[in-house]
């Protein structure tokens, strides 16, 4: 079998790879080794940018992430007792986010999908990607209890971090730069409306607390939490009494609890491997580079690669000229390094290392007053966090 372009993996940057090919009349099969309802029940990112969010309209995706999507214009952020609100439109001229879980994004693209695009498989497990410096890349993998293959004009590794289209890179023509982090997060989702408007950041002596949501009624926060932490270990009082110490705040403001529905331990790491291309074998998203969650930057950028890649491919099909896939790696990286600094930015300015001396603190301390007092500050992480222009 042969198809134009390969698709390894069908996360979001997959499925929306696949959308954006359809629309531009370009051939491509997605391969995915879970199944459908594990690829949309996993919990994992909230916040959509602006630019995610006007690609997903622009390419057909939009209808119920307008009905049901949470528009936000800012985030607060709280350190000793107090509080600050980073106001993103006034800041951006105009930029925003919204709160629209990965889960729903992956739902409304595999629909989209299964009702009028390209092949999607389920339960079609890639172990080999081969002849990366060919005319004619060849995917193996294993379907319904068989070795299959998939010749393609191009192969992309959408299939995140733990996948295996990277290694299809020869190790000398690569580069990998790493940090991981000495602490992890605890996540939770619990049936109660949220006890705020906008996510709140947190700062504390005991840790970093984040309270973002899901909808009117369900709510989504996280903890800060030794790396190795068991959520057993975390009963619901446990969790939310740690919650409401770290999110203390002079004022009358009050932590509404109620039953947690899901617990989950995730760790915290940064990872680029450069390029991101190597002859016919490209890689996107989690594929090529990993963030902290701290600046909500993973399933944006993941976006951000496939729109730069779905237009050097129409570019390609339109004109034969390879361009801009030869532009693509410098192209995305540049993005990549900004969000990587900001990811690290937002995740050591809040987070408590437990190696960290007072003097550290301080410093912490120091970066957050200057955010609520100044206004070039603030915009340096309003910028950042709803998102720069896709170059
Ligand atoms: P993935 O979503 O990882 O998709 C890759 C797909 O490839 C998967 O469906 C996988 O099953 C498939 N695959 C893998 N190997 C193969 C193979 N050999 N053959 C076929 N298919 C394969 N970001 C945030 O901004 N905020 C968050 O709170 C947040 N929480 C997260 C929690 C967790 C536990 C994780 C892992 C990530 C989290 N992220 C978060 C990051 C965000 O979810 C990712 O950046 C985003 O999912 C990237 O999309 P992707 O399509 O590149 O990769
Ligand atoms: C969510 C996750 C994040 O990592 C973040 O920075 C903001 C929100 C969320 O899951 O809602």
């Amino acid at each position: 079998h042969h198809t134009t372009v390969g698709i390894i993996g069908g996360g979001p940057a997959g499925l929306l790879l696949a959308r954006l090919l359809h629309n531009h009349g370009i051939d491509c099969v997605v391969l995915e080794s879970r199944e459908r309802d594990y690829v949309e029940q996993r919990q994992r990112a909230g916040i959509l940018e602006q630019g995610t969010v006007d690609v997903l309209r622009s390419c057909g995706a939009g209808e119920r992430l307008d009905r049901e999507g949470l528009v936000h214009d800012g985030i607060e952020l709280r350190w000793n007792r107090r509080s600050h609100r980073v106001d993103f439109p006034a800041l951006t001229g105009g930029r925003r986010v919204w709160v629209y879980a990965q889960t729903e994004v992956v739902k409304d693209l595999i629909a989209l999908q299964l009702a009028e695009g390209a092949p999607l498989l389920f339960g079609a497990h890639v172990h080999a990607v081969e002849g990366a410096d060919t005319d004619r890349p060849v995917v193996r993998y294993r379907h319904e209890g068989r070795e299959k293959t998939l010749s393609c004009d191009y192969v992309i590794g959408c299939d995140g971090f733990h996948g295996v289209t990277r290694s299809a890179f020869p190790e000398q023509a690569r580069r990998t730069y790493e940090r991981v982090y000495p602490f992890s997060w605890l996540g939770i989702l619990a049936d109660v409306a949220p006890s705020c408007e906008e996510l709140i950041y947190a700062h504390s002596p005991r840790g970093f607390a984040l309270h973002s949501m899901r909808s009117p009624e369900v709510s989504r926060l996280y903890l800060q939490v030794p790396n190795g932490t068991d959520p057993a270990d975390w009963s619901d009082e446990r969790i939310w009494d740690e919650l409401e110490a770290r999110f203390a705040v002079d004022g009358d403001w009050k932590l509404e609890r109620g039953p947690v529905t899901s617990k989950a331990v995730l760790p915290m790491r940064s990872f680029v491997t450069e390029p991101m291309r190597w002859g016919r074998v490209l890689l996107a998203g989690d594929a090529a580079h990993i963030v902290p969650p701290t600046g909500a930057k993973g399933l944006n950028l993941a976006a951000a690669d496939v729109i730069v890649l779905a237009r050097a491919l129409a570019h390609l099909e339109e004109t034969g000229s390879t361009a801009l896939l030869d532009a693509y790696s410098d192209t995305c990286l540049r993005r990549v390094w900004r969000a990587e600094h900001f990811s690290w930015f937002m995740t050591t300015t809040l987070h408590t290392d437990p190696a960290q001396s007072d003097f550290d603190t301080r410093l912490q301390i120091s970066q957050l007053d200057r955010i609520a007092a100044s206004p070039h500050a603030a915009a340096e992480l309003a910028e950042n966090y709803a998102g720069l222009e896709i170059g």
